[in-house]
């Protein structure tokens, strides 16, 4: 299909209005927007990855929030916060691993309790304004991970990336694909390695899309393929995005990714996450604590066209995501910049020099 872009998602009209987002599950054979006009359909949306790839989620979470509680009939504020509760439970119950999606849910959750005791009318408002300021929030911050991480990409050199880290992953541009587009758009020369991604295909069908739209020389493999094209020498960086960093560094992302760190560790090739500092989870001591997700085995059985892959009844495990200890990587770049082979230590001080710090 032809090149096509708009907003992965955006709200459209007042409160009264909609989420409209790309049908990602239909990509790349046909471009589809749906309306998303109900708590119910964001919930679906998000659970069957029509909107998918953790800031995108955390983005649709504050539209999810607004559509749950614009029809709220409370008459006063407490009442209000009591619906607004129950909104949030409801979607935090799509998906576990992305956090994102807690982070834009606590932050509606946040601002709603900060404007204290007014008319519900106006608090309905508020968290309309604020969901659209989260949205314009992600267009800048991808764009300043991209800036941040092209600096890393070398004249000449070929990447590799796993899964979607795109502008369909977020609310635009990116962010380990933002690495790419920021470095394009400088005059760069160099080339991506696309691993297709199973079972859900979000390299083949997603990141190749978005980089051959964008004009940007790349080639897709197999995911099985990652260690002989590294030993070939063909990769001389790893980027990729997260779910969910512990404060330790250690980095939940699409299942596949830690075998490609180890792969590149092998092989000597840096390996770097990119990720907003929304995707930190600071309470969250190591990647043992970060909960993985768990997919219908249909996914793995029929494959992502349909088809029978494997004998209907076979066994399935299916996690949708593994976490690459902080080891394996050589920075994670957020918006502030990076930080270099990442620990407890220096991913503390990287939110205490930009004041994320809530303690002190
Ligand atoms: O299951 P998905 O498609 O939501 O998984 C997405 C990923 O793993 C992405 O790499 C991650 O969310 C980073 S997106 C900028």
């Amino acid at each position: 299909m032809t090149a096509q872009r708009t907003d992965t998602i955006r709200w459209v009209g007042d409160l009264d209005g909609r989420c409209r987002l790309v049908e990602q599950t239909l990509l790349p054979g046909e471009f589809k927007e749906i309306d998303c006009e109900t708590q119910e359909d964001m919930w679906d949306a998000i659970k069957r990855l029509a909107v998918r790839g953790a800031p995108a989620i955390g983005v649709a979470a504050a539209f999810g929030t607004v559509l749950g509680v614009r029809n709220s009939g409370a008459t006063d504020a407490a009442g209000f916060l009591d619906d607004l509760k129950a909104t949030t439970e409801y979607l935090a119950s799509s998906r576990p691993t992305a956090v994102n999606l807690f982070w834009g849910l606590d932050r509606m959750t946040r601002v709603a309790r900060a404007a204290g005791d007014v008319p519900v009318a106006q608090l309905k408002e508020r968290l309309l304004q604020e969901s659209k300021t989260i949205w314009e929030e992600d267009r800048d911050i991808c764009r300043r991970l991209g800036k941040h991480g092209a600096a890393l990409l070398g004249e000449g050199e070929n990447a590799l990336t796993h899964c979607n880290a795109g502008g369909l992953a977020t609310a635009d541009y990116g962010t380990a694909l933002a690495v790419f587009f920021a470095a394009h758009e400088q005059g760069k020369q160099f080339a991506v390695f696309a691993d297709e991604t199973r079972p859900l295909n979000q390299g083949s069908r997603l990141t190749a899309w978005e980089l051959q739209n964008a004009g940007i020389p790349v080639t897709l493999i197999c995911d099985n393929m990652a260690g002989q094209v590294m030993k070939e020498g063909r990769i001389q960086k790893v980027f990729v995005g997260a779910d969910r960093i512990a404060a330790n560094g250690d980095a939940a992302n699409k299942i596949g990714t830690y075998s490609v760190s180890v792969l590149a560790k092998h092989h000597g090739v840096p390996f770097y996450v990119v990720a907003p500092t929304s995707t930190f989870d600071m309470a969250t001591p190591d990647g043992a604590g970060i909960p993985i997700e768990q997919r219908d085995p249909e996914e793995i059985r029929r494959g992502y066209s349909g088809g029978l892959n494997a004998p209907a009844d076979v066994d399935v495990y299916n996690p949708a995501f593994d976490v690459t200890p902080h080891e394996h990587i050589a920075g994670i770049v957020t918006e502030f910049g990076v930080i270099e082979r990442p620990d407890t230590e220096r991913v503390r001080e990287h939110f205490r020099r930009h004041g994320l710090l809530a303690d002190e």
